[in-house]
């Protein structure tokens, strides 16, 4: 599949289980931690190929796309500590809702950026999308559990593994 196809599906669907998140009574405690222990998955998941795929590929392709490719990184963090967070909380708790709703919004913002200007410069690069797509989907399967510390999924931080392979 091509690669950000891959991409907007994967941002189409967490966007529609945040709806779902919120077309929950407040007190439908179990279906809240099933739904967000999907979102953090899901999350994992996306960031994962993002970072380990994606952003490296395009930030070899594109020069000028190294600020964006940062600034994504910075908010992949945000998002990782919030899933990582709420992995480790109980729908009871205080500011359990407070938190999945400033996830959504992080999310929201991030994959704005990525559709407009990101994809407009994976387009432009020359990259090969079909198969970017199908490395990204073959990793994803891969990916099965939330890491709890916030941290990357394998290999330490995008940021290590760049710097490891100067
Ligand atoms: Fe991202
Ligand atoms: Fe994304």
């Amino acid at each position: 599949m091509d690669a950000l196809k891959l991409l907007k599906q994967d941002h189409a669907d967490v966007k529609a289980l945040f709806k779902d998140y919120e077309n929950l009574g407040g007190r439908a405690f179990a279906g809240k931690k099933k739904l967000v222990d999907k979102i953090c998955l899901e999350l994992t998941k996306h960031a994962t190929i993002e970072e380990e795929i994606f952003y490296p590929a395009l930030r070899a392709a594109a020069p000028d796309s190294e600020d964006q490719l940062d600034e994504a990184e910075v908010e992949h963090a945000s998002v990782k500590a919030l899933v990582s967070q709420l992995t480790q909380m109980d729908p009871h708790d205080d500011l359990y809702d407070a938190k999945v709703k400033v996830l959504g919004e992080y999310v929201n913002h991030h994959v704005k950026e990525e559709e407009s200007e990101m994809f407009t410069k994976a387009r432009q690069s020359g990259l090969d999308l079909t198969a970017i797509g199908q490395q990204m989907g073959a990793r994803k399967d891969e990916v099965e559990v939330v890491p709890v510390d916030g941290s990357m999924m394998s290999g330490g931080s995008a940021t290590d593994q760049r710097s490891a392979g100067r």
